[in-house]
C-alpha cells in the first residue's frame, strides 16, 4: 500500500491563488464603480464671459454658460450618469433673492442644460441659499444674526418652485434646516410637481474639508455653520436620525456628505436607508488628492479610482465627485 504524500508544512487555503492573473482577479472582483453612479458638480458664474479656474481645485472651473453647456454635453457623452449645478450671481444680498429669480444664473443654467440635453442625464440643482445671500449662510438671518430656520424654509419653497420650472429632475437639499425636505415636498406637490425629486444631504457635516468649494463659489461666508450643519463628533446615531427625518419627509434619495472621512457612516446609512444612498466626495478630499499628485507623491489616477471604490464598498450607489468626467472616461477602457 502506497503511503499517501503527506501535506505540505503550511495551508491549503492560498488566498493569493485568486490573484495570479488579471483574469482571476476581475472574475473575482466584487465591488465596481460605473460610469453612470457619478455625478458630475459644476459651477457657473453670471460674470464668467469664459471658464474661470479655480485654484484650489486644479481641473475645476466657473463656467460660463456657454461653457457649462458644452461641458456637460461632453461629461454626458462619457457616461457620467447626473449633473449637480451651483450658480454664482453677480450679486448677492440678504435674502439671496438670486436663487429663486426665475432669470438667476442658477436657473438659467438649469433651463440651458434642459434644452440642451432633455432627458438625457439626471439634472440636479443644489437648493441652499448660500451661494446667493451676501452673509454666505445657508439660511435667511433673524435680527440678532442667527440662522431663522422657518423664514428660510419659505425661501427653499420658492427656489424648488423655480427650479421645477426651469428644468430640474432632482432638487439636493443642502441647507441643513429642519423641515426643509418636507416644505420643499409640499411646494412641489402643491404646483402639480409630484415628478420632481429631493436629493436629500442627509447626513451632512459642518466639514473643514468643504473649504475649496468657497473658492469656487466666491464664497462671502466669513463665521461657519456649527448651528446648522452635523458635529463630526457625533456618531451614527444622529446620522441615521436625521435620514429617517428626510425619508419620513419624503426624500427620494439620502446623500452622505463628506465621504471618505464619514465612511463608518457611509455603511450605517447603507444599511439601514430604504431610499438609495449617494455620498458627496467633496472639494476639499479633490483638493488634497490633486496636491499630492502635483508634487508626484501619488499615483493620481489609481488613488482618485482607489477612493471611489471605497466609497462604493461602503454601500453607496452614486457619487458625486469632481473627477466624474474623467473617471468615467478612465473607466470606460
Ligand atoms: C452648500 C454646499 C456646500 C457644499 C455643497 N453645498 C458648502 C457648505 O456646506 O459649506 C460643499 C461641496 C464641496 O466642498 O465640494 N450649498
Amino acid at each position: 500500500m502506497t503511503e499517501l504524500p503527506a501535506l505540505p508544512p503550511f495551508p491549503a487555503s492560498r488566498p493569493r491563488r485568486l490573484r495570479r492573473t488579471a483574469a482571476l482577479r476581475r472574475l473575482t472582483g466584487e465591488i465596481s464603480v460605473r460610469p453612470a453612479d457619478l455625478v458630475l458638480p459644476m459651477f457657473v458664474a453670471e460674470t464668467a464671459a469664459e471658464p474661470r479656474p479655480v485654484a484650489s481645485m486644479p481641473g475645476v472651473v466657473q463656467h460660463s454658460l456657454d461653457s457649462l453647456a458644452k461641458a456637460a454635453i461632453a461629461a454626458v457623452e462619457a457616461g457620467v450618469g447626473g449633473l449637480m449645478l451651483y450658480g454664482i450671481p453677480a450679486h448677492k444680498d440678504p435674502t439671496g433673492s438670486g436663487g429663486d429669480d426665475p432669470d438667476g444664473i442658477l436657473n438659467r443654467a438649469l433651463a440651458r442644460l434642459k434644452f440642451e440635453l432633455g432627458d438625457a442625464t439626471v439634472l440636479m440643482g443644489d437648493l441652499c441659499l448660500d451661494e446667493f445671500t451676501d452673509h454666505g449662510h445657508c439660511g435667511v438671518l433673524a435680527t440678532d444674526g442667527s440662522i431663522d430656520n422657518d423664514a428660510t424654509l419659505q425661501r427653499y419653497a420658492s427656489m424648488a418652485l423655480a427650479q421645477a420650472e426651469a428644468g430640474a429632475d432632482l432638487l439636493g437639499t443642502s441647507g441643513m434646516m429642519d423641515g426643509q425636505v418636507g416644505v420643499i415636498r409640499r411646494a412641489l406637490d402643491g404646483i402639480g410637481r409630484s415628478d420632481v425629486g429631493v436629493l436629500a444631504y442627509a447626513p451632512k457635516y459642518a466639514s473643514a474639508f468643504y473649504g475649496p468649494f468657497r473658492e469656487a463659489v466666491d464664497s462671502s461666508l466669513t463665521g461657519d455653520r456649527l448651528t446648522y450643519q452635523q458635529d463630526p463628533a457625533r456618531g451614527v446615531r444622529e446620522a441615521l436620525a436625521e435620514v429617517a427625518l428626510d425619508v419620513a419627509e419624503g426624500a427620494d434619495l439620502v446623500m452622505v456628505k463628506p465621504a471618505l472621512p464619514y465612511l463608518d457612516i457611509l455603511t450605517a446609512v447603507a444599511a439601514a436607508s430604504p431610499v438609495p444612498v449617494a455620498a458627496y466626495q467633496v472639494s476639499g478630499e479633490y483638493a488634497m488628492v490633486e496636491a499630492a499628485a502635483e508634487r508626484g507623491w501619488i499615483d493620481r489616477e489609481r488613488v482618485l479610482l482607489e477612493t471611489l471604490l471605497s466609497i462604493r464598498r461602503a454601500g453607496a450607489s452614486l457619487i458625486l465627485t469632481y473627477w466624474a468626467h474623467e473617471a468615467a472616461l478612465l473607466l470606460q477602457q
